[in-house]
């Protein structure tokens, strides 16, 4: 993956440059000319890639790396150490930091979002802009929290994607695929009696299905635990009539809840 020398444009991050360069692309710019002339009679040709090289370089499968360290890993640091070091992700480059998680592990309600936000990459957690402060009214109407330490009132809020994607644009197939194997751990360490999927990204993640307006509201199944589709609360800022099918949901759990009492 192509990371430019941090000392070479001190006051440029990696997006504005691989902008800056996409730029020039477009403008016909096809050649990088340097600041001292070469002499093109005298240039070499490059070295031909000799087949041991190509042999060597491994092959990269993000996937398979990122399985590989997911399953190493045999608590919650050890899956945020993992995930800090995960190199594969291109969005690690345009990110401040790793989003993992807020709120209680020892919970019974898991909620698995898309990707943070500008928010969120400030502040290195999930859900806390506009959307997050909607997300924790929303759920204090049924008596849940991230700050309640009591396992029955508690909630457990994380993303398919820790990092932000540039301009919040939506996350990429490869991207949620790579880091599937690490929400898949996540779920498996924390443990929950249900998962709520926000929005289509999540459920996309989560069930491999798109369409939040016909799957919210209906219970299936991901990783060996209930799932709820519920709209994602950005999407409920902008669209008041749609909050009645949220608290519509939002009752289902707490009905799901009383019935499944472990
Ligand atoms: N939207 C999400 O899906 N997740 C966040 O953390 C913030 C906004």
């Amino acid at each position: 993956m192509f990371r430019p020398a941090e000392h070479s444009f001190p006051d440029m991050g990696y997006w504005e440059m691989k902008a800056a360069l996409e730029w020039q692309v477009s403008m016909g710019a096809d050649e990088a000319i340097l600041e001292a002339p070469v002499d093109r009679t005298e240039a070499k040709a490059p070295e031909p890639i000799v087949e041991e090289q190509v042999q060597a370089a491994p092959a990269l499968n993000a996937v398979a790396v990122s399985e590989q360290l997911a399953s190493a890993a045999e608590n919650l640091d050890a899956l945020r150490a993992a995930m800090e070091g995960y190199e594969h992700c291109e969005l690690k480059l345009g990110a401040r930091q790793l989003v993992f998680a807020d709120g209680q592990p020892n919970t019974r309600v898991m909620i698995v979002g898309e990707a943070p936000g500008r928010d969120e990459d400030l502040q290195g957690k999930p859900f806390v802009g506009r959307a997050g402060q909607l997300l924790d009214l929303m759920f204090s109407h049924i008596g849940l929290a991230r700050t309640s330490p009591d396992r029955k009132r508690a909630l457990y809020i994380t993303n398919v994607l820790p990092w932000r994607p540039p301009q919040n644009r939506d996350p990429k197939p490869d991207e949620m695929a790579m880091m599937l194997p690490f929400l898949s751990r996540h779920v498996e360490l924390v443990n929950p009696d249900i998962l709520v999927a926000m929005g289509n990204h999540a459920c996309q993640a989560l069930l491999g299905k798109r369409g939040i307006t016909r799957l919210r509201g209906t219970w299936c199944e991901a990783f060996g635990k209930p799932v709820l589709p519920m709209f994602h609360p950005a999407y409920l800022l902008r669209t008041n009539e749609a909050k009645r099918e949220a608290w519509a949901d939002l009752l289902s759990l707490k009905a799901r809840l009383r019935k499944d009492v472990p």
